[in-house]
């Protein structure tokens, strides 16, 4: 280390890393998807996974639960190899509605995300059995679902759904959660409700979130930071340094435009098509 390089923070107030990756790349069907990637969530971090349809995303989220291999690179998960702490992530796959007819209760598919392997037979001891019940009460309480949670999940509204599968996701008590696209199917100001209820999880719950979305606007003001995946690589950082003409443009390796229109909200302008994006501009 330089003598010279002042710190702006001392060492003892920097949060531990959630995830840190380190010249990452992954690989599928013998097609490098991303590369050279790296990048720090920090511990009760709300970070945001934006990117263009294709550009790796869920493969990010794979990429950390350890169910894809790193092709090159490095990386640390609740400071393991990825898929070493399985216990301690939630996770929430990318995913649409219920059947309408579905007829499991909202608490029974929270208590679902306590033990599935568990679920619908008679658990031990009736202190573990008050304990489980607590805790699912107690993550239902926290996302606002204890008005419909005994209702059945078919029954349901998206954001009601969406709030409960998130319970569930957390019933364990996670130290990472992560969100593969759980606003898509809500209308904007659900997807801002969530990013509320999500923010609130990360001070209360003391859990990093990385949230995979589609629309930065709703959400902007909730995150602590972006990772935006495209052109076969990523960037990570506040949004207000990700989301620029400049960044993005050197991301995508073409001329991008960051608009701000005059209801304060972020346009971006110019974004090619995924295959496009997919050219090897790392191979
Ligand atoms: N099992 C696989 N084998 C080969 N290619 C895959 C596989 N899974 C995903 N891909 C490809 O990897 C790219 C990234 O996919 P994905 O991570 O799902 O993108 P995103 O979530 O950003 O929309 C896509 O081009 C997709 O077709
Ligand atoms: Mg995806």
């Amino acid at each position: 280390m330089s003598a010279m390089a002042a710190s702006p923070k001392p060492p003892a107030t920097r949060k531990e890393a959630a995830v840190s990756f380190e010249g990452a790349a992954v690989r599928l069907g013998g097609r490098t998807i991303w590369s050279d990637v790296s990048l720090t969530v920090a511990e009760a971090d709300f970070v945001a996974v934006l990117g263009p349809n294709g550009a790796g995303k869920s493969t990010l989220i794979k990429a950390i639960l350890g169910l894809l291999p790193l092709a090159a690179g490095t990386g640390s998960v609740l400071g393991r190899r990825p898929g070493e702490a399985k216990g301690r992530v939630g996770y929430l796959p990318q995913r649409h509605g219920f059947d309408p007819g579905t007829r499991i209760r909202g608490v029974d598919l929270v208590q679902l995300g306590l033990d599935g392997t568990r679920w619908g037979i008679p658990l031990p001891g009736t202190s573990s059995r008050k304990r489980d019940a607590a805790r699912v009460a107690e993550v239902i309480e926290l996302v606002g679902g204890s008005a419909y949670a005994s209702r059945p999940i078919g029954e349901l509204s998206g954001g009601e759904q969406q709030r409960l599968l998130i319970a569930q996701a957390l019933v364990r008590r996670p130290k990472l959660l992560l969100l593969d696209e759980p606003l898509d199917s809500l209308d904007l100001p659900n997807q801002a409700a969530v990013a509320a209820l999500v923010r609130r999880i990360c001070e209360e719950e003391r859990v990093a979130v990385l949230l995979v979305a589609h629309d930065l606007n709703p959400i902007i003001g909730y995150l602590d930071r972006v990772i935006y995946l495209a052109g076969g690589g990523a960037v990570e950082g506040p949004p207000e340094d990700v989301i620029t003409s400049e960044t993005l443009s050197r991301l995508y390796g073409a001329p991008i435009e960051v608009l701000h229109a005059s209801d304060g909200r972020l346009v971006v302008v110019g974004q090619p098509e995924a295959p496009f994006v997919h050219g090897d501009r790392h191979a």
